[in-house]
């Protein structure tokens, strides 16, 4: 009698995890779980999409390379109009690194040539980057670090520097000189700009 009871409850336990209460149908575990990743997968995929504009607006800074801005001002240029040789200039460089305005000074040199036309050196030697130093009573550009030489128009005169002085734009614009300060590689023959 016992046997025969627990017989019938086993048999109405089995019968309702098959078909549900109340008659339903209950979608199987796996099917369940399947349909679940899916709409995650969906939900995810969706949020990746939306949220990309936003990283990349937020992490745009760090990937791109540092930029000095375009023309910095050196002077009147009343300022070099008597000038006999070269004329040593400190500039303030904006650069935007990052998220950052870095503000750096450099040194340049500013020179004119007979007609009146200037033209701006950079004061670091293509050899290793040393400061090289206009030297009035030699009337030539020298870098104390290996003795490299520069005539007053920048070209190599000896040394171990692999070319001459490197020369930056410039222009005159409302009475001011302004130049553009680039960097460039050091112990290449030809000018090659870094960016
Ligand atoms: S760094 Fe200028 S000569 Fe070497």
């Amino acid at each position: 009698m016992s046997g025969f009871k627990e017989e019938s409850l086993s048999g109405k336990t089995a019968g309702a995890s098959q078909n549900g209460h109340e008659g339903r149908e209950i979608t199987p575990p796996g099917r369940r779980s399947f349909l679940g990743l899916i709409l995650g997968a969906g939900a995810a995929t969706v949020g990746v999409l939306l949220s990309a504009p936003l990283f990349r607006f937020a992490l745009h800074p760090i990937f791109k390379a540092t930029v000095p801005l375009k023309w910095t001002e050196v002077g009147e240029v009343k300022d070099f109009t008597s000038a006999k040789g070269p004329v040593q200039r400190y500039v303030k460089i904006e650069q935007r690194d990052g998220w950052r305005k870095v503000v750096t000074e450099k040194v340049l040199y500013v020179c004119k040539d007979p007609s009146g036309k200037f033209s701006t050196f950079s004061s670091i030697c293509p050899h290793l980057g040393c400061s090289v130093a206009w030297h009035d009573e030699k009337k030539n550009f020298i870098c104390p670090c290996h003795n490299g030489q520069f005539t007053s128009d920048g070209k190599l005169l000896s040394g171990p520097p692999p070319r001459g002085l490197d020369l930056l734009d410039c222009k005159v614009e409302d009475g001011k000189l302004m130049v553009h300060y680039q960097y460039f590689r050091q112990l290449v023959p030809n000018k090659e700009v870094l960016t």
